[in-house]
């Protein structure tokens, strides 16, 4: 049986959920739709997005401001509707999570209560290869504060020749004078899953506070954030939570933080629901993360991500992360034999429980990540993220990621890179 064929016949054997979105059609090679493998970047449309985002749409146009209550799903509770998805899908109680704002937003919004830096405790920890918008904020908040930022970042590396940090690594740098650590929980380059709760514990033992940017973990791989003790965690949704360019993000804060007198960023949607029409002038926020919220929620905003969470819930994180194991993994074969004769070298751990979804493939220098994506994309219709000067990303997404995809990957890439 060609490769190809045995491809085709796991695919009937172990189906995703390819039906419910809408893949792009491909502009070069043999197929009609795309092999999307950017699924980590932007994920693709679900076909229900559309539907339920023209009925909020409609709403409006037949209710006017009596949508606020009269709506099918009324506008003034809409974020609610969100809690609970979001909650399930990253391990926490429905009182520590909500939906809003965007991931770099939450961040900045999550330090104003949880980075209180002191002379002698003030440093964060992030990983060098931190996303740029997470290495800007924490330098931002240690120069808002009064710091250094050169001085106030510790920026964990690998050891030289290795291309992953390791937990034991991560955990001897949190000293006394390490105010928060604040990683991601799968790194956006390299797709290593970090030890989320080891390293929270090595944290909260050095007497820091530990957040998470789950930007590329959440809806990638099961977490249980409430059990871990994680202080504080945020993340988009729209790479695996499928909700859209710049959809609205969430945040978690853990229960033993909420009702306290933590500093916050108020406005009138951090003050009780109940209250909130009483126009009083100081506000009563509740024992929620609810009340990290500022402005009133935009509801055309959320309809997609209340439409993709829906999905998870009804699907299930572990089930998905269960098919995600066998097309990684499947992946993972296909690239091995690329990789006999071309000098392309998969960087994510050979672990799977170190990994999501996503492989990070370093090209030879011969061509750039940028040329070669192109080159993928119009000469053989797979999308590949690509990251200069020489990281290639693929991410087989279990919703509605293929085998078949995966082996188009790797034939395209074999033709693409000259051996
Ligand atoms: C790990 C990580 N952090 C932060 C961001 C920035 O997110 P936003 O522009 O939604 O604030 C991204 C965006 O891709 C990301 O991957």
């Amino acid at each position: 049986m060609s490769a190809e064929a045995e491809a085709l016949e796991l695919d009937a054997a172990d189906p995703g959920h390819r039906d419910l979105f809408d893949v792009p059609p491909a502009q070069g090679g043999d197929y009609p739709d795309v092999a999307y493998f950017a699924g980590n970047s932007l994920g693709l449309r679900p076909r229900a997005t559309r539907t339920e985002l023209l009925e909020d749409l409609d709403a409006w146009a037949s209710l006017g401001v009596e949508g606020h209550l009269d709506a099918d799903r009324p506008w003034l509770p809409y974020h609610e509707l969100l809690t609970g998805p979001a909650s399930r899908l990253v391990g926490a109680l429905p009182n520590e999570t909500v939906v809003m704002n965007s991931l770099t937003v939450n961040l900045h919004l999550l330090m104003v209560s949880f980075y209180r830096p002191t002379r002698s405790r003030h440093r964060i920890v992030i990983e060098d290869s931190a996303f740029p918008s997470d290495s800007y904020a924490v330098r931002s908040q240690a120069r808002f504060h009064g710091y250094d930022a050169d001085d106030a970042i510790i920026r964990l590396r690998p050891r030289p020749g290795e291309e992953c940090l390791r937990t034991a690594d991560v955990v001897e740098q949190l000293g006394g004078d390490v105010a928060l650590v604040l990683l991601g929980g799968v790194n956006y380059l390299t797709g290593e899953l970090m030890d989320i709760p080891t390293i929270t514990k090595a944290g909260h033992a050095a007497g820091a506070i530990v957040g998470w940017d789950l930007a590329h973990a959440a809806g990638n791989v099961p977490l249980a954030l409430h059990e871990w003790g994680v202080d504080f965690a945020a993340w988009c949704s729209y790479k695996y939570l499928n909700s859209g360019p710049g959809a609205l993000a969430g945040a978690f804060v853990h229960e033993r933080h909420l009702g306290g007198d933590r500093p916050r960023f108020e406005g009138w949607w951090s003050t009780e629901a109940s209250t909130r029409f009483e126009m009083t002038p100081e506000s009563r926020p509740p024992a929620s993360a609810d009340a990290w919220q500022v402005s009133n929620p935009p509801i055309f905003s959320m309809s997609p991500v209340r439409t993709s969470l829906e999905l998870f819930d009804k699907i299930g994180i572990g089930v998905l992360r269960e098919r995600s194991l066998r097309l990684t993994s499947y992946l993972e074969r296909q690239l091995s034999e690329v990789m006999i004769e071309r000098p392309v070298q998969v960087i994510t751990p050979t672990d799977p429980q170190r990994r999501g979804a996503q492989l990070s493939v370093r090209i030879g220098a011969a061509q750039g990540a940028g040329a070669l994506a192109k080159r993928l994309r119009f000469e053989h219709g797979v999308i590949a993220d690509s990251r200069e000067p020489d990281v290639l990303r693929l991410a087989p997404v279990p919703l509605y990621s293929t085998y078949h995809d995966c082996w188009r990957a790797a034939t395209a890439l074999a033709e693409a890179v000259p051996a």
